[in-house]
């Protein structure tokens, strides 16, 4: 397995791949992997002959309260773990590698970041679009696997995609859970025992709330009411829960078709995301 560190080695390997005639999977990840990553990289290798996962640590898209200096970086081990599952390179490259001094060329979305997590953590997806347009540029994939528990980020990426005509295939993972039900995350590593256990009701309320809904409530008000109840019961302070359309993410209406509901809630210092897909 490669490791590298420079845009111009990356760029070289990735040529020398197209140029054998393989085609190229991308799995871009902030690192601390967990299973959720790990499946993206199972799913990536199924998709192309080789595999590229980058884990970077990308500091445009962390607000200046927000945890980009404590955010965990256990390098060592991811290493292990994409070699077990088969990446064929890393690329792992230094933030001044990433983002020259007088840096200023920026890409944004400016539709679907509007709402839910581009609400609550203004100019985070700028910062997103623009490292995974660089992290795309360096690697040159076919195919780049992202996950569901980010919804918002993987639609603003295939909309990036489509706009900007990158020549990459999006494909989506679905959530990978805890045997409890919550899901995986690297900022779990945050969590105390205590707010472990009640962060549980985040994803307890998720599946209640598709439950009553199968059974046939129709008050959008009283599933968002239910849900923000249950949170707060377990302790939890709300960012949002939202219950919105999967594909241009605006609020619904009403309960019918396919909506999604996603939903940001902070355990002690820890912002946990989570959404739920009902048809
Ligand atoms: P990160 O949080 O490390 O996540 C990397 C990828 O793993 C994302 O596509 C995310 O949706 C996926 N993922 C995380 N937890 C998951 C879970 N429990 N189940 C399935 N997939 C999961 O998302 C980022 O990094 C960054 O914003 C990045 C795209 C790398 C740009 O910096």
């Amino acid at each position: 397995m490669k490791i590298l560190g420079k845009i111009k080695k990356m760029q070289a390997y990735s040529a020398s791949l197209r140029k054998k005639g393989l085609s190229i999977a991308v799995v871009p990840t902030m690192g601390c992997l967990h299973e959720g990553h790990l499946k993206l990289i199972d799913t990536a290798k199924r998709h192309a002959d080789a595999v590229i996962v980058t884990v970077f640590v990308n500091p445009a898209q962390f607000g200046p309260k927000e945890d980009f200096s404590r955010y965990p970086r256990p390098f060592r081990n991811d290493l292990i773990l994409c070699k077990k599952h088969g990446a064929d390179a890393i690329f792992a490259p230094s933030p001044d590698e990433m983002y020259s001094a007088d840096f200023s060329t920026w890409i944004e979305e400016l539709t679907l970041s509007k709402g839910l997590c581009g609400k609550s953590r203004p100019g985070h997806f700028k910062g997103v679009t623009t490292v995974v347009a660089k992290l795309f540029n360096a690697t040159l994939p076919d195919f780049a696997v992202f996950g569901r528990k980010d919804f918002q980020q993987a639609k603003i990426i295939r909309r990036m995609v489509r706009d900007l005509n990158f020549p990459v295939k999006i494909v989506l993972e679905d959530i990978v859970r805890e045997k409890d039900g919550l899901a995986k995350s690297s900022r779990n590593t945050y969590l105390s025992r205590e707010e472990r256990r009640c962060a549980l009701s985040i994803s307890r309320s998720l599946k209640s709330a598709k439950l009553a809904i199968a059974n046939g409530e129709k008050r959008i008000g009283s599933v968002r009411k239910n849900i923000i109840s249950e949170i707060e019961a377990g302790g939890g302070r709300i960012d949002y829960v939202e219950i919105v359309d999967p594909e241009n993410l605006e609020p619904v209406k009403i309960l019918s078709g396919k909506i999604l509901i996603a939903v940001a809630s902070f355990f002690g210092k820890t912002r946990l995301i989570d959404n739920i897909e009902i048809n």
